[in-house]
């Protein structure tokens, strides 16, 4: 069995980056502007953002954190969104989610500039996607595209069986897998709460992407020998031995899965940083396509 590190591997593409910046400098060049807009105290968010603003300070961009009240109305949030989009210093910037309950999701991602989404969630860049078109990628899925690169892991006419379909995982995971390119052309299943029979088709699964938030819902009776996994869950479960109060749960039983499968993510340390260092090469994209 193989772990895939997500946090070494981070930290190669953020060497990369790290490089870029530096020349960036020396041809007199603006480093990338990130901003990152964080509602309320929701204490996994929080947590984060600041990894996201502390991976701006080592790669050498800039960075803004912009903190506002859980009780912000969702016309002063679309207003603020409005100055970030005017704000030709800020190259690019995320809306940390989830939202407060009064605040419509779906109509503050809107509100974000598509050439400044480098989260990826905006409806044009999704529907971009789709069309294999240039646009900004949803950054947990690109990092786990870009995790299978970096590993080597043949994708071609693989089963890939997706468990979740979110729109900001599940949905484009699916997608990115199935579509025409070296790390994907694979036959996609995409899974959810309604699906009949699922054991039968996740046993069937060359690669599993897990990404439905119920923490070690895949067991090892549910895959087969060699299967490649993939954990997005990242779950705080109340434990009075750790510091924090709290561990990090995936929605893979990792001891025995780890057992049959040929390469698998940890958690912490898979997908949670190669998220954050695909929304460093975003930000780095949305000055090169300015
Ligand atoms: N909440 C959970 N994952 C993400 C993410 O990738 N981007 C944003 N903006 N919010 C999230």
């Amino acid at each position: 069995m193989v772990l895939l590190d997500g946090k070494k591997t981070s930290q190669e593409i953020k060497e990369e980056l790290k490089i870029k910046v530096n020349q960036l400098l020396a041809e007199g060049k603006k480093v990338p502007h990130l901003a990152a807009v964080l509602v309320g105290d929701n204490g996994a968010s929080i947590t984060y953002v600041n990894a996201k603003v502390k991976a701006c300070e080592y790669v050498g961009f800039d960075s803004t954190l912009i903190k506002l009240p859980a009780d912000i109305s969702e016309d002063d949030l679309i207003k603020k969104i409005d100055q970030l989009n005017n704000n030709d210093d800020i190259d690019g910037y995320i809306v940390q989610l989830p939202l407060p309950e009064h605040i419509d999701e779906l109509k503050v991602t809107m509100a974000i500039s598509p050439s400044k989404d480098v989260d990826g969630f905006h409806p044009e860049n999704l529907g971009k996607m789709v069309l294999n078109l240039p646009c900004f990628l949803p950054a947990t899925p690109y990092g786990i595209v870009q995790l299978l690169e970096r590993y080597k892991i043949e994708t071609s006419g693989k089963h890939c069986v997706v468990l979740g379909r979110s729109h900001i995982v599940g949905s484009p995971m699916s997608i990115l897998m199935a579509r025409k390119h070296p790390y994907g052309n694979c036959t996609v299943t995409l899974t959810h709460s309604r699906t009949k029979n699922l054991k039968e088709i996740t046993k069937s699964a060359d690669i599993i992407i897990a990404a439905l938030g119920k923490t070690e819902f895949l067991t090892a009776d549910m895959v087969k020998e060699g299967v490649v996994v993939i954990d997005v869950g990242i779950t705080r479960v109340k434990d009075e031995t750790k510091k924090s109060g709290f561990k990090l749960l995936g929605d893979v039983k990792f001891d025995e899965v780890s057992q049959k499968a040929s390469y698998i993510t940890p958690v912490p340390g898979g997908v949670g940083p190669m998220t954050i260092a695909s929304l460093m090469v975003n930000t780095f994209k949305a000055v090169e396509m300015k």
